[in-house]
């Protein structure tokens, strides 16, 4: 099955692709490069043996999306293509409805002109916002706590109306939690551009020596160390979900949401040690006010995700940490 693939050269598309090749598809990438660089895609066809198709294109160019559908037989789509950063949505609201919400329709509309009907789309725990009790479930409360949050929100939204009106569209709505690690050959992984928001990359690159130490946002949360909890899910777990959830397609039409993340809670500190442990490098780290926003702790119920698409994480938090470090210590400035 070819699959275009929205966002494919980010950091959680290049890892699915290499995912999806091992298991028989052909992925054809869909990317405007605004996040990422063309080098991911060639390590990956350095992984896997073989040439990936890449477009350079925006989500919200249809006549691109129609040519490039088209063009390569495309059968299916798994949508990463947006922008993610909370802060950034918080001060430029209307390039994150555009570029996410803008996308996502302009996306939809072009494989409804095509008849390509199946969809895995990438949601967010972000849709939980302030959970109110731990796990979350699918059907737990959401809530919206920033403009990106929104978007996700929204866009799950409109792909379950879509789905309702067109009985023979098909989507999974992915709901990730914390996505970290890199592939096990360490030759791909996530490179955020300046200053990493994310806990992960921030204790990688202080371990490798680009940044002196990592703030700790709160030691002051009702958690077991007073550190922030969350569901860190091994990103080559979350790119076989997505292989599964393609499978999953046609056994389950309509919109299904489900949780993708291991159902285990680590907190900040755990991670910290955890990492110091993998790479032999001291993480130094300094508490700092709580990161407005931000909830004690999240993890996931990711129960309907194994009954759906018998799918369940493997991986484990110090396998997470090994391979980040195999990547980031091989290449200290990420792609650059
Ligand atoms: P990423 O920024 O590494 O990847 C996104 C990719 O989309 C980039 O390659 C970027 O160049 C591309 N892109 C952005 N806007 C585009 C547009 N208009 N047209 C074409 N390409 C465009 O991010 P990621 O971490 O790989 O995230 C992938 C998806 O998963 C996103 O939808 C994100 O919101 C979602 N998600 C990520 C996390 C996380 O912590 N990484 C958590 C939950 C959900
Ligand atoms: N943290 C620090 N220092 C840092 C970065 C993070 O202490 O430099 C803490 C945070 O306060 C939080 C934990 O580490 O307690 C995890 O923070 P991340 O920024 O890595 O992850 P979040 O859970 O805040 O957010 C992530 C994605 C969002 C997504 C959300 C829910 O970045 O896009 O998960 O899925 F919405």
């Amino acid at each position: 099955m070819r699959v275009l693939v929205t966002g494919g050269a980010g950091y959680i598309g290049s890892h699915t692709c290499v995912a999806l090749t091992e298991k028989g598809f052909e992925p054809v990438v869909f990317d405007n490069f605004c996040n990422a660089s063309p080098e991911a895609i060639r390590r990956v066809e350095g992984i896997v043996g073989r040439n990936i198709p890449v477009i350079e294109g925006d989500v919200r160019n249809r006549r691109a999306l129609l040519d490039a559908i088209e063009s390569h037989g495309i059968e299916a789509v798994i949508h990463f293509a947006a922008l993610k950063s909370v802060g950034e949505s918080v001060a430029h609201p209307l390039s994150y409805f555009d570029n996410n919400i803008t996308g996502t329709i302009t996306l939809l509309d072009a494989m409804q002109g095509a008849s390509v009907h199946r969809l895995v789309f990438s949601s967010s725990a972000t849709v939980y916002g302030q959970a109110e009790r731990v796990p979350a479930t699918e059907d737990s409360a959401l809530s919206v706590t920033n403009p990106y949050g929104r978007t996700k929100l929204v866009m799950e939204q409109l792909i379950g109306d879509l789905c309702t009106a067109q009985p023979a569209f098909g989507a999974m709505i992915l709901r990730y939690f914390n996505p970290v690690g890199a592939h096990p050959s360490g030759r791909i992984g996530e490179d955020p551009k300046g200053i990493p928001n994310n806990l992960m990359p921030y204790i990688a690159q202080v371990a490798v020596g680009r940044r002196d130490r990592l703030g700790i946002f709160g030691n002051d949360w009702p958690t077991a160390d007073g550190t922030g909890v969350r569901d860190f899910i091994h990103v080559m777990d979350l790119a076989h979900a997505h292989v599964a959830a393609l499978r999953g397609l046609d056994q389950h039409k309509g919109a299904t949401v489900l949780n993708i993340g291991t159902g285990k809670g680590t907190s900040v500190l755990e991670l910290v040690r955890a990492f110091e442990s993998a790479s032999g490098r001291q993480v130094p780290y300094a508490f700092a006010e709580r990161r407005p926003g931000d909830v004690a702790e999240l993890w996931a119920d990711p129960t309907r995700a194994e009954q759906v698409l018998g799918w369940r994480a493997e991986h484990g938090i110090e396998r997470m940490c090994e391979d980040t470090w195999r990547w980031q210590s091989a290449y200290p400035e990420g792609y650059a």
